[in-house]
């Protein structure tokens, strides 16, 4: 492993060595390819695999003529899970929120209380259940019977595994006194027994051992192939559902039992506790007999028992607020911190990557850990503060791993003892390691970028793969790896350069179809999905643009807001001498506290100086205020848009690729809804409901939600005590209902 990771500079690389790493490199890549794409056990990270093919393309570059027959760079890697169809569920599978210690646990608690305004001494019941180390499968029954399985995929499309969930004897053909639709969710898994013999029988035939029961699952659900699954031993834990045409019952509880009553296994250690002590009491429990329980679960799930609780409570964007994960503490390992390398992400954010001696963390081999930034690596937080008890992290250093859950691991400790003789403090660069421009720090910033902006390719094609990853664009065809060899062999640059790769590369010599690995067909179907991906939502189009704090949520809210594009930029090309002079005041605000802090002064926690709106035009602080004025959109993302937008050449590049798109007027939620697409402002005390759930049905039901009356707001809820919002509406002429008035127009009375 260690020739494939070398780091000596590849200018000053003689060729006997580049013949050896070029070697170790299409070895390693070939490994971590089929890991990743056949058996479902990645032996990299995506970042050190891009890292390594970087080495490569370099190495290359310098040496054309020993370019391997097998080299890496011209493989594609075409993932088997194209092959599986897509089903899209009825109802999005989510993810679940992570509490990591009893204080979080408590918060959660707290938090559903007052969202639903009940006192803080009430005890809510909850089911406690293991949190299962698999992989969620969802079950659509229809009329008893088993019409078809999905993974979850992204949470909105999944994969259809049909023919493989039909061989896990825990999973039912058929129910009786089934309600029509119903839709099972549950975890498949592997038991440790079960794992243990798989990999003996299959290292016995010289096959794929797996890394843990979590990768043995999932390889062996996601088989092409059924009658492979059918011969690996998988189980399934029923415990949530999609869609149902009939209620399972009026509680968690009650319906876990009536999925059992229906043929599924359900946990055996799930409990119906009140209380957060209880919860906490019954974690300590489960931790306790993890060991023995026979299949690894990585943590407990608590969730609000009472159906119709869960109801008013409904869910954030990916998950439920009624209800949690509470992980296991964090596993960790002892290992030597080998190189820092430098990775430039979309908005130019120099991130440093620990490499590490590979260790075993939990069951998965790490060999790379995020260093955060140039701060943590000195031994200080964010906030100035020391980590670590200051120690800064030199290269050789033996350093404690930890991971929780999926995150990515992170290091914990040094252990100073064991520092080689030496060492010389990490010296984080200041200027772009991939476009060599300035790498800068804004005051009150922890982090450092590069300033480069499209010049940067780091910056240019991490833009370019978010525009079509799937939360934007969704270019089907068109992946990270494909992104990479049209911006490398200088077909793609710019975002607009994708939609014209047709005229320019369809036809004539340098084809997309006589690109090695390609063809008539798949360069055809690449076209076709290009083409489709031309017509875009408003809020998938901002999304897209790849601007900081920019994220789906935001871009739908602003679509909604702005409605197309033309009024959005035009909204923000108002709003622009504003931002500016909201930027000088904050500039001049951070030298302030840099010069108290530099005088020993205690640095005040100095708010931002209001601009000095008087010498900024009406219109532009008009337009200002109506970007802030849109609920969940601060000051920091309109800045944000404000700077993406400016004039210039990133400006030029956003214009460009709007002209060749098509761009669809934002969807509205809920058709049906009397509510829908209206703009509503609530005020004043509500006496039935918390402002927040207030805030959330009325999403729920379509309508967007303000902060403040303008001649935009449709109705305003006002309760008692409501003063210069009620006031304004009434200048206004806008609709103002109590809150009783609104119940009944929502139909919730
Ligand atoms: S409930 C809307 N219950 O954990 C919430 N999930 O981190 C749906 N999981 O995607 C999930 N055991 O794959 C739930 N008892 C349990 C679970 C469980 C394991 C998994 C599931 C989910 C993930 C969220």
């Amino acid at each position: 492993m260690a020739e494939t990771t070398g780091d000596e500079a590849v200018e000053t690389m003689t060729e006997a060595e580049a013949v050896t790493e070029l070697a170790a490199l299409a070895k390693t890549l070939a490994k971590a390819n089929d890991a990743y794409h056949t058996d479902d056990a990645p032996v990299i990270s995506d970042a050190e695999y891009d890292r390594l093919k970087r080495r490569n393309a370099a190495i290359e570059a310098r040496f054309p003529g020993l370019k391997r027959a097998d080299s890496p760079s011209d493989q594609v890697g075409a993932a088997p899970a194209e092959a599986f169809g897509k089903i899209k569920h009825a109802i999005r599978m989510l993810s679940l929120g992570n509490a990591f210690d009893e204080g979080d646990v408590r918060d959660f608690d707290a938090r559903i209380k007052r969202f639903l305004d009940l006192p803080e001494s009430t005890n809510l019941a909850y089911t406690v259940e293991p949190k299962i180390d698999g992989l969620s499968l969802s079950l659509r029954y229809e009329k008893g019977r088993l019409a078809h399985a999905a993974t979850r995929g992204d949470g909105a499309i999944g994969e259809e595994v049909t023919a493989n969930a039909r061989t896990i004897s825990d999973i039912p053909a058929t129910l009786t006194n089934a309600p029509d639709v119903l839709e099972v969710r549950g975890e498949v898994y592997m038991s440790h027994a079960d794992f243990a013999s798989l990999n003996a029988t299959q290292a016995d035939a010289g096959g794929k051992v797996f890394a843990n029961p979590r990768n043995a699952a999932a390889g062996s659900l996601r088989q092409l192939d059924a009658t492979i699954t059918a011969a690996r031993p998988l189980r399934f834990f029923a415990y949530a559902w999609g869609e149902l045409s009939a209620p399972l019952a009026d509680t968690q509880w009650d319906a876990l039992a009536r999925l059992k009553a229906l043929g599924f296994s359900t946990n055996p250690e799930t409990r119906r506790l009140e209380g957060p002590d209880a919860l906490v009491a019954r974690h300590a429990e489960i931790s306790a007999i993890r060991a023995e329980l026979g299949y690894d679960i990585d943590g407990v799930v608590y969730k609000i028992d009472d159906l119709a609780l869960q109801a008013r409570l409904g869910f954030r964007s990916t998950t439920p607020r009624w209800a949690i994960a509470h992980k296991f503490p964090a596993e960790t390992a002892w290992t030597r911190l080998l190189g820092i390398d430098i990775q430039v992400g979309r908005t130019g954010a120099l991130s440093p990557v620990a490499r590490l001696e590979p260790v075993t963390v939990g069951g998965v081999v790490v060999s790379n850990a995020t260093l955060h930034n140039e701060d943590y690596i000195a031994g200080r937080a964010s906030d100035g503060s020391v980590i670590r008890g200051g120690a800064d992290l030199r290269l050789g250093d033996r350093v404690e791993i930890y991971r929780a859950g999926d995150v990515i691991p992170k290091v914990r400790d040094i252990d100073l003892t064991a520092r080689p003789e030496g060492t010389e403090p990490f010296a984080f660069p200041d200027i772009c390691p991939e476009c060599a421009s300035p790498a800068t720090r804004e005051p009150g910033e922890s982090v450092r970028r590069c300033t480069g902006g499209l010049i940067c390719p780091a910056q240019r094609v991490a833009r370019l793969k978010h525009l079509v990853s799937r939360g934007a664009f969704d270019v089907d065809g068109l992946g990270d790896k494909e992104v990479e060899r049209f911006h490398d062999l200088g077909w793609v640059a710019r975002p607009a350069d994708i939609f014209t790769l047709e005229a320019r590369h369809g036809t004539g010599l340098q084809t997309v179809a006589n690109l090695e690995g390609w063809g008539e067909t798949s360069a055809a179907n690449l076209f076709a999905g290009i083409r489709a991906a031309r017509r875009q939502p408003l809020g998938r189009v901002l999304f897209g643009l790849g601007i900081r704090h920019l994220g789906e949520v935001a871009g739908r809210d602003l679509a909604r807001h702005y409605g197309d594009w033309s009024a959005f930029v035009a909204a923000v090309d108002a709003a622009l001498p504003a931002a500016a002079a909201h930027r000088a005041a904050e500039a001049a605000a951070a030298v302030e506290r840099a010069a108290a802090a530099a005088d020993g002064r205690r640095a005040r926690l100095a708010e931002a100086r209001s601009p000095p709106w008087a010498d900024i035009p009406a219109e532009a602080k008009a337009a200002w205020d109506d970007i802030v004025g849109i609920d969940g959109i601060g000051a920091t993302l309109a800045l944000a848009i404000c700077d993406a937008l400016l004039p210039g050449q990133e400006r030029d590049a956003i214009d460009a690729l709007m002209a060749e798109l098509e761009i669809e007027a934002p969807e509205v939620v809920a058709t049906a809804s009397p509510v829908s697409g209206k703009v509503v402002v609530f005020t004043g005390t509500l006496e039935k409901m918390t402002r927040a759930e207030a805030k959330a049905r009325a999403e729920a039901l379509g309508a967007k939600v303000s902060g403040s009356v303008s001649g935009k707001t449709d109705i305003l809820v006002a309760g008692p005590g409501a003063g210069s919002k009620a006031v304004k509406a009434a200048e206004l002429g806008v609709e103002t209902l109590d809150e009783d008035g609104w119940l009944a127009l929502i139909g919730d009375v």
